[in-house]
């Protein structure tokens, strides 16, 4: 059961999850256009994770009884002035869900929602993994700098990175 403050929050959520699908699909785009087809890989591997929790989001919602609501959302940013950019981009995209999942967490423990907080433990530890991952990459970024080379040596590595789906619940 879940209370209506709760259940507003988890939609808002799910909405966030979806955005950052859009958002790294929009990422995508940029890197198709720069001609490095790996990090584009990178971005679309990472937009079908996001979609996977947003789909976490919706079962949860559904198997406690709630009601599903759909927001809509802002256009993502598109235009960047460089590969650092985005992922400075990114990593904050990051540092704000982290924050909407504490915070959604701290609501969960008030209300005393323990199915609740199991659920979002996940995503308490996804969001270390995540904040990690993009910061790794921004830093070889920054080291990178104006190395052309480099910067595709770094696209070939991100091109390896293959869709693991979240293991089933
Ligand atoms: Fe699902 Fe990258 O936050």
């Amino acid at each position: 059961m879940l209370s209506a403050k709760l259940q507003d929050a988890l939609n808002e959520q799910m909405k966030n999850e979806f955005f950052s699908a859009y958002l790294y699909m929009a990422m995508a785009g940029y890197f198709e256009a720069e001609d490095l087809p790996g990090i584009a890989s990178w971005m679309r591997v990472q937009a079908l994770e996001e979609m996977t929790h947003g789909e976490k989001f919706f079962n949860f919602i559904t198997e406690a009884a709630g009601r599903t609501d759909f927001r809509g959302f802002d256009s993502p940013q598109n235009d960047f002035d460089s590969p650092l950019g985005v992922f400075q981009v990114s990593l904050e995209h990051e540092k704000f869900v982290t924050a909407s999942i504490n915070k959604l967490m701290d609501l969960a423990k008030d209300e005393g929602n323990h199915a609740a907080q199991i659920f979002l433990q996940w995503f308490v530890t996804e969001q270390v993994e995540e904040e990690a991952s993009f910061g790794l990459i921004l830093r070889k970024l920054e080291r990178i700098g104006d190395d052309g080379n480099g910067l595709l040596r770094l696209d070939e590595e991100l091109g390896g990175r293959g869709f693991v789906p979240p293991a089933a619940e």
